[in-house]
């Protein structure tokens, strides 16, 4: 018999009895407080997905040997409902989280989905949640879609059923600060993410071994670790390649070298990289919009040694990660090899001119004022 896929139109709702105070936009902590639903539909390998619910936010009950618990069957997404200045409520770019989340899912044995009646559940459940939409610009409803493996064993082997659930949580800008450039600390004595491995994936597993880095790297006074991956040049030499900034994708813009001309590099997709969304859209925004302008628009490994060249030589531009949470956030300096690299943003500037017209563009889109395909009207 043929499994059944998720079906929005055996969506159930149960109510809350006890609705939340809404909080006042100001005094939002990322991803602390949630909304009074959360959508959810159990899979089993005989049945396939079964009817999806709404109800009330609530806690889990799971088996300790549930197998999420001992060999990390988990995986996730993050994208944002927006409230447009009509009132309207609009995702942004849903179909590619959704594509991910398959992604993601597959590779650790856990069900997929059919991506648009998920996006049609979401879109009911933020319906439902509208009230908890900030309408401030630069503040939204923050969605976590989220796998679990639900087989109750200890067996090692692919999960018999399956838990996906979507919590949301109102949010402002990401760093308690705003829109401020950051430092980062070059780190390789750790690696996020290798060649065959899993690091283009949206696994639970790639953020918790980050953590301990990353606070280290804040005792010496550093927001995130900008994640670097050595490998031996054609020439012997050790290249450390630029990866990700702390959770989030890495642009580079810089005066190439040999031709003088501006470039917006960013790291290929080669299996080690997140294909983050908002990497994708400053890509495409890029190539419409700055190329008339004379940038070359390149996808290439790029070196901690070439951005340090750079900025020594008066070639660098600026330096920004790209994210769902943050959208950009612009970098002021990279520690390196017990040197400070300047990443170009002048005294008392907070984000290089790409990184303010990147941000500009992409929440113009997000929050409907530029109509365009990318917003998508719940
Ligand atoms: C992002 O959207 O930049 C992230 O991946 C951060 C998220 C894990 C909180």
């Amino acid at each position: 018999a043929k499994l059944a896929d998720l079906n929005p139109s055996k969506l159930s709702t149960t109510n809350t009895t006890t609705p939340k105070e809404v909080m006042p936009p100001e005094e939002l902590v990322f991803g602390r407080s949630f909304t009074d639903h959360m959508l959810s539909a159990e899979w089993t390998a005989s049945q396939g997905w079964l009817p999806p619910k709404i109800t009330p936010y609530q806690n889990l009950s799971l088996d300790p040997a549930t197998c999420v618990f001992h060999y990390g069957f988990e995986c996730f997404e993050g994208l944002k409902a927006y409230k447009d200045s009509t009132g309207a409520v609009r995702l942004f770019r849903p179909d590619k989280n959704m594509a991910r989340l398959n992604q993601s899912a597959s590779r650790i044995a856990l069900p997929t989905v059919d991506g648009s009646c998920l996006t049609a559940l979401i879109a009911k459940f933020v319906a439902l949640e509208e009230r908890f939409i900030p309408s401030v610009r630069g503040y939204s409803l923050y969605l976590r879609p989220t796998m679990i493996g639900t087989q109750r064993t200890l067996g090692v082997g692919p999960p018999g059923s399956a838990l996906l659930y979507v919590i949301a949580s109102p949010v402002g800008p990401y760093y308690p600060t705003g829109f401020k450039a950051i430092s980062l600390e070059a780190t390789s004595y750790a690696v996020r993410a290798w060649p065959g491995g899993v690091g283009d994936k949206k696994l639970g597993a790639n953020y918790s071994p980050c953590i301990v880095p990353q606070t280290q790297a804040a005792t010496r006074g550093f927001h995130q670790n900008l994640w670097l991956f050595s490998e031996q040049g054609e020439n012997g030499e050790t290249e450390e390649q630029v990866t990700e900034a702390g959770t989030m994708n890495v642009f580079c813009a810089m005066v190439n070298k040999g031709t003088g001309k501006k470039e917006l590099l960013t790291p290929p997709l080669d299996g080690t990289i997140l294909p983050g969304v908002t990497r994708d859209s400053v890509l495409e925004l890029a190539k419409e919009r700055l190329v008339p302008e004379g940038w070359n628009v390149v996808e290439r490994k790029f070196t901690m040694k070439e951005v340090a060249e750079a900025s020594d030589e008066g070639r660098l531009l600026e330096i920004f990660g790209s994210g769902t949470a943050a959208v950009v956030s612009p970098v002021r300096n990279i520690s390196w090899q017990s040197r400070l690299v300047d990443c170009g943003l002048k005294e008392g500037e907070e984000a290089g001119p790409i990184a303010k017209r990147m941000k500009a563009w992409i929440e113009g889109i997000q929050y409907g004022d530029e109509d365009h395909p990318w917003s998508f009207k719940v």
